[in-house]
């Protein structure tokens, strides 16, 4: 049992095995947060309530206290509570107020699934449990379905809500949360991942203070610029020591997560779709389903935070064929040719990539329609027969003949002013009547929400994929809206069409996910401006960052793991000097920080020389050895490329069998010395051999004394290691 209720004193304990969340019900039917945190053996409602009077925070009549001074397990606006809200609905007769009050609970094995949403599940009942509360306004007849699921073993419980109306008037969801929680404290530090595109997902943490903190995407997608994912923790928390709270929200639109700490210094976490420039119309008998959100506390630092993640995401959110099998080396042509390439220059990366020991060939941008550049054809997906003229079956065939697989790359959302379809369907695109149509690299975005644009896209994309024996697809998205408006919607609905996008992208995903399953996909925006845990749910792979040079991907990538397990990071090697910042760095570099992900190349492997070439075969022999550690091992963080000159990480098998380490010194020093490297999550009393020597090293040794480090000769040195346990 991971959920009871105790009735005497009204309480529920959600649990796992590290963690406890409490909450009961109050006079009147309020739900009234308890406790979140380390598990609890026993616990005593009293002592954990926590309700003190102050002036200027009105009593609330039906439940004889002040809101405003409370923790509120699901908290709407305008009845006394003061603070930000999870909920906020409007009348038909205008009026904003609801107030909702606690009607049924029940309890079962397994987990929902949420209609239309990405989310975690559930393999075996036995798995998780769920405790679906049912709350309603009575005066409205709106009812609200908090749903609890406890992943007791995963230390993971996740939240979603359900409105259904059961009045008979029409209502409007202004803001529906997917979680609030309040917590008794503000001495915490708030950790969240923000970038840019190529500088995605860089660690800021900052302690909280009074007012609102908060992260958020107004952009149509979860962005480059902030991750749907924020955590609390205590001011001396590190890697493997101390209290964090993370909350990760399961969904790739508009979210916003905010942090209020109040007048009484304590602090409300809410999270879920962003409710700027949001409204749902709920008419009678009709149901609003919320994404979900994952939380995950931990007293064991960032690190183990990080693994519970990595593993709850890896085998409960990813899906499908590739989430258990090995993933392909691959060769991507992007970077190698851009637009300028026919079939012969493809079949000569392809023959070489073959001989140095690469299993999939990626096609990239410019197959399709007439295009040569980013200014036309997306939307004409038949292929380009200037480029190929035997067509695109035939270039897969000569692929496969070479015994490697062959991937394709779309980006199914967007549409090309310069476009057969465009000049087709001018509305299809997201727009507003009589306002500009703001381009983003040359193009508009589809407009998702609505089934006969869907329909047309599907039936293009999947007959190419019916053509050839197509293995993986790369799914990409590389603007984000504007003009946010769908033709199809009614006025009162427009507001609707960010989140219609969604659903209908989902509801897409969904079909060709399950109509393809031998498909390999990876999803894309212009690197990682889509990488969250909604997209994962359908695609097990996503490209971390179009930024492939190594030194910038040491933090992009170690930002990219406080959340995303690296089975699900794309990363490949590219040319020097690196075509996004000019770098210069040595091949081996390069090799062995994107080593730590999904592993590829995307260069022009006919313009190394042949010492490289082989350096590139020796490469891929070696991933090939310890490829299942990167996909399914469990990930340490060693050193922070945001604290200092050096980076380190290292996966470790489930069973400590073996490990691979990576060690990275960026700049080069006067005066160096030895350094020592201390590892992680080894066995102590095990011994291990230093693979490639005859070195054994005790598993208390590597952890507690480290590795040495000679020093190294000049800038952007890597080291690594495999030691097997004896
Ligand atoms: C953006 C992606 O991130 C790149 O890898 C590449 O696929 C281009 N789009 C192609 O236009």
């Amino acid at each position: 049992m991971a959920i009871t209720y105790c009735d005497k004193d009204k309480t529920f304990h959600i649990y796992t095995n590290k963690t406890s969340y409490i909450f009961n019900i109050l006079e009147g039917g309020l739900l009234h947060h308890l406790y979140f945190g380390k598990k609890l053996s026993k616990f005593s409602p009293e002592n954990l309530m926590a309700y003190k009077d102050a002036a200027f925070s009105p009593i609330n009549k039906t439940f004889g206290i002040s809101l405003d001074t409370i923790k509120l397990e699901y908290p709407t606006y305008g009845s006394s509570d003061m603070r930000a809200p999870a909920v906020h609905v409007k009348l038909e007769n205008g009026s904003t107020i609801s107030e909702f009050k606690y009607d049924s609970h029940k309890i079962f094995n397994g987990k929902p699934k949420l209609e239309g949403l990405p989310a975690t599940y559930v393999e075996h009942e036995n798995e998780a449990q769920t405790l679906e509360i049912c709350l309603v306004d009575e005066l409205t007849g709106l009812k609200a379905y908090l749903l609890y699921t406890a992943f007791e073993n995963m230390n993971a419980i996740t939240r979603s809500v359900r409105f259904e109306n059961t009045g008979n008037k029409a209502l409007t969801l202004l803001q529906a949360s997917s979680v609030s929680v309040d917590f008794d404290r503000a001495d915490f530090d708030f950790l969240h991942l923000s970038g840019a595109w190529a500088r995605e997902r860089h660690i800021e943490r900052s302690p909280l203070r009074s007012g609102i903190q908060s992260i958020e995407s107004r952009r149509g997608a979860s962005s480059h610029q902030h991750n749907p994912f924020i955590a609390l923790l205590d001011k001396n928390t590190d890697e493997d020591h101390g209290d964090i709270y993370g909350f990760s929200l399961v969904y790739s639109g508009n979210f916003l997560a905010n942090v209020e700490v109040d007048q009484l210094k304590k602090t409300r976490v809410t999270m879920g779709i962003n409710p700027f420039n949001f409204e749902w119309r709920l008419e009678p008998g009709e149901i609003f389903q919320t994404p979900e959100v994952v939380m995950v506390y931990s007293n064991n630092g960032i690190g183990d935070m990080s693994r519970t993640y990595h593993k709850l995401y890896r085998t409960r959110l990813c899906r499908g064929k590739y989430r258990d099998s090995v993933r392909p080396i691959l060769i991507n042509n992007w970077e190698a040719t851009y637009f300028n390439f026919n079939e012969e220059k493809i079949m000569k990366l392809a023959k070489t990539a073959k001989e140095l020991g690469i299993e999939l060939f990626v096609l990239d941008d410019g197959w399709f329609g007439k295009r040569n550049d980013d200014s036309s054809s997306l939307g004409d997906w038949f292929v380009n027969k200037e480029k190929l003229p035997n067509g695109l079956p035939a270039l897969v065939k000569k692929v496969n003949e070479l015994g490697m697989k062959f991937g394709l790359w779309f980006e199914p959302e967007m549409i090309s002013p310069d476009s057969e379809l465009y000049r087709a369907h001018p509305d299809w695109c997201l727009h507003v009547p009589d306002r500009t149509r703001s381009e983003g690299r040359n193009q508009l975005v589809l407009d998702f929400s609505r089934q006969d644009v869907r329909d047309a896209v599907y039936t293009m994309i999947s007959d190419i994929l019916k053509s050839a024996p197509i293995a993986y697809v790369k799914w990409d998205m590389n603007r984000h809206m504007t003009e946010v408006g769908s033709a199809a919607l009614p006025a009162n609905r427009q507001r609707e069409t960010a989140h219609r996008y969604m659903l209908g992208l989902y509801s897409m995903l969904e079909k060709l996910t399950s109509e393809f399953p031998d498909v390999l996909f990876e999803s894309c925006s212009g690197g990682g401006g889509r990488y969250d845990p909604g997209m994962l749910y359908y695609m097990p792979q996503t490209w971390t960052s179009d930024d492939t040079d190594a030194i910038e991907r040491l933090k992009i990538q170690y930002g990219t793991s406080i959340v995303y397990p690296p089975s699900t990071m794309g990363a490949h090697v590219s040319a020097v000097p690196n075509h996004q910042i000019h770098r210069i760095t040595p091949l081996k570099t390069r090799g062995d920080v994107a080593m730590s992900g999904m592993f590829g190349y995307e260069l022009d492997l006919n313009s190394m020389t042949e010492d490289e070439q082989e350096e590139v075969r020796e490469q891929i022999q070696f991933y090939k050895e310890i490829r299942t550690l990167v996909q399914f091992g469990d990930f340490y963080r060693l050193k922070s490329p945001f604290e200092g000159n050096e980076t380190a990480w290292m996966h470790v098998a489930e069973n400590q069998s073996k490990c691979y380490v990576v060690y990275c010194r960026v700049l080069a020093k006067p005066c160096d010395t030895f350094v020592k490297l201390k590892l992680k999550g080894l066995k102590e009393t095990s011994t291990y051999k230093l693979l490639g020597t005859d070195k054994i090293y005790s598993g208390d040794e590597l952890m507690y004394s480290g590795i040495l480090i000679e020093p190294l000769p000049g800038d952007f040195q890597t080291r690594t290691w495999v030691f097997v346990e004896e």
